[in-house]
Order: structure tokens, then C-alpha cells, then sequence
């Protein structure tokens, strides 16, 4: 098990994690811009790709934009270890990294209280849901460093 920049070869694989994870998936030029803009990472086994993670730096501070494992992964620490190569990164560099998430994703809560993550405040409506006449609240979460 790896875990090595995203690459323009990994963005099929990427895509179908996304779509299988996200009630509004980034499309393939998401993934591009964060390659050459942002930083993107892939968690790999062999060649098969189980997950990914994408965050932006701005000088001292850090957003965590996106992160996903694939379905038949989830739950067996691939979430955890990304998170934690990540933080490992940037550890040094910022003083603050945040991260929204809906308030219905308590495994993505848990996991980011488990790794330092508090909450700081809320969104009204903004994220969309299935239901495009209704909107869910995010959590801004913060980790400081
Ligand atoms: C959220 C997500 C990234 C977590 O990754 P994961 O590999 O499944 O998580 P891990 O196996 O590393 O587990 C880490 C922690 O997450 C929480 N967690 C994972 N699976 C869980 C489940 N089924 N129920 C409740 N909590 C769970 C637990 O706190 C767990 O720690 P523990 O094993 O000590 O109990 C993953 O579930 C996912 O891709 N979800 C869909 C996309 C998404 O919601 N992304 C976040 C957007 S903000």
C-alpha cells in the first residue's frame, strides 16, 4: 500500500470513487486543476486505487477540499492513514487546517474529531442533496497545529 501524488493515469479510477461516494461528484476537471493547482494524493494497493485526498495550502493555512475511499475499503483504516500522511505533510508549515463536512457524514466526523479536528462553527444549506429543493448545513471543522 502506497500513498503517491495523483497523477492524470489515476483520474479514471479517481472518478469512479467520487461518483460512488458524493451526492455531487467533482468532474474530471476537478481532479485536473487540483494536480496542477492544488495537492492531490492517492492511497494505492498495487495497482488498484482505494482512495484519494486533495487539500490546498495558502501560507500558514491549510483546507482539506476533498477525500474518499472507495466503497469496498471503507472502514478498514484507509481513511485514517490518508489523513495522517496528510497531516504528517503539512505538519511544520501551518498553523490551521479546516475542512467542512455535512452534519449527516458522522463516519467523516468521527474520523476528523479522531484526528485533532474540532468543530468551529456551521453553513447554513450548503451543500445540495438528492433533493434539489433542499440544501444540508456543513460543519467547519478546525485542527490546529
Ligand atoms: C469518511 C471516509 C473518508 C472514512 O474513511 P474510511 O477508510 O472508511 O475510515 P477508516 O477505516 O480509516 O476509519 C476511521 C474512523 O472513521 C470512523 N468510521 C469509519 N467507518 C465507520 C462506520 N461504518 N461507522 C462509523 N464510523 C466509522 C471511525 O471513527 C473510524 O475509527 P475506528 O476504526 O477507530 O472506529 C470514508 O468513509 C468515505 O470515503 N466516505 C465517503 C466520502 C466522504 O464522506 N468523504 C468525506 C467528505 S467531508
Amino acid at each position: 500500500m502506497i500513498i503517491t501524488p495523483m497523477q492524470r493515469a489515476h483520474i479514471a479510477a479517481v472518478l469512479e470513487i467520487e461518483r460512488s461516494t458524493s451526492l455531487a461528484p467533482w468532474s474530471d476537471r476537478g481532479f485536473l486543476e487540483s494536480i496542477e493547482h492544488h495537492r492531490a494524493r492517492v492511497y494505492c494497493d498495487a495497482d488498484y486505487v482505494c482512495g484519494f485526498v486533495v487539500y490546498r495550502q495558502t501560507a500558514d493555512q491549510a483546507e482539506l477540499l476533498n477525500i474518499a475511499i472507495a466503497p469496498g475499503r471503507q472502514g478498514t483504516g484507509c481513511g485514517s492513514r490518508l489523513l495522517r500522511a496528510m497531516i504528517y505533510e503539512l505538519c511544520g508549515t501551518i498553523r490551521q487546517l479546516s475542512l467542512e463536512v455535512r452534519v449527516s457524514n458522522f463516519r467523516a466526523i468521527r474520523l476528523y474529531q479522531q484526528h485533532g479536528f474540532i468543530q468551529v462553527g456551521e453553513r447554513r444549506g450548503y451543500y445540495p442533496t438528492a433533493d434539489e429543493h433542499l440544501r444540508e448545513d456543513a460543519l467547519v471543522m478546525c485542527r490546529e497545529f
